[in-house]
């Protein structure tokens, strides 16, 4: 990432994506354009998917339904997709979250999709974790407010010990957008694909976001002015 590249706060990007939608482009056509920007990153990078496991871990906001959208847009070719909600879908935050989840439920045969919501969740998605090629962390992003509450703490240590590669959704979970504060706990990525502009608080971070890739999701110009 070239170091003289504009950064933007989480805030102004709220703005930017309300006058998207606006504008008439809507915050499901924008999560779309993330999650298909989010998948194309990682199909370039394992160009032969067949038989990788792919482990998305989704937290109840839009973070989370970038993942979906994602998940969906590598489900063919051969690869074994797991989605984990760490929430039951009862609670996803957005229409956009619960529009991308209803679709995967329409895809059992592509897609395996676990909701917090038995016993056995943690430990089937420890599991998952320990096994999974490529880890999509989508658990948080720029909805996070406070220390982080369990079980996300837990599940970043399980997901920084694997050995999977491990892509962050807009920033690492555990990383202030922000400020760059990084939480006693923090996915340690290998990638991260961040939408429209790279957000002031992944800059000089590189231990957790690893690689950044800031990915165009087809916000208007006009919408970037007040
Ligand atoms: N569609 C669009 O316009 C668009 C465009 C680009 C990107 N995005 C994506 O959307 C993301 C922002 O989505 P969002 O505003 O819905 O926020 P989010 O970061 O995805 O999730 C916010 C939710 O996380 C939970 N949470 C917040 N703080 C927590 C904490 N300390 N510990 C545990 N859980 C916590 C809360 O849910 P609970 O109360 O259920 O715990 C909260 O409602 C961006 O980062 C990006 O990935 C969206």
């Amino acid at each position: 990432m070239s170091i003289a590249m504009e950064s933007i706060t989480p805030k102004e990007m709220g703005l930017i994506e309300d006058r998207s939608e606006a504008i008439g482009v809507s915050k499901l056509i924008l999560m779309e354009n993330a999650g298909a920007s989010l998948a194309r990153e990682i199909r370039q990078r394992f160009p032969n998917i067949e038989g990788r496991r792919i482990v998305f871990v989704a937290g109840s906001g839009n973070n989370g339904g970038d993942a979906m959208v994602c998940a969906r847009h590598l489900a063919s070719g051969g690869p074994k997709v797991m989605v984990f909600l760490l929430k039951s879908s009862e609670s996803l935050k957005t229409s956009e979250s619960s529009i991308n989840w209803k679709i995967l439920e329409k895809m059992p045969k592509s897609v395996d999709l676990y909701q917090n919501t038995f016993d056995e969740f943690v430990p089937k998605l420890v599991t998952a974790i320990e096994e999974g090629d490529i880890i999509v962390d989508g658990i948080l992003g720029t909805g996070v407010k406070g220390e982080l509450r369990e079980p996300i703490p837990s599940i970043i240590e399980k997901i920084n010990s694997s050995n999977g590669y491990k892509v962050a959704v807009d920033a690492p979970t555990g990383l202030d957008q922000a400020t760059g504060h990084v939480s006693n706990v923090c996915i340690n990525a290998d990638l991260t694909v961040t939408f429209h502009k790279v957000k002031a608080g992944l800059i000089g971070n590189l231990r957790e976001t690893g690689e950044i890739v800031v990915a165009s999701i087809g916000i208007p110009p006009e919408a970037t002015k007040d």
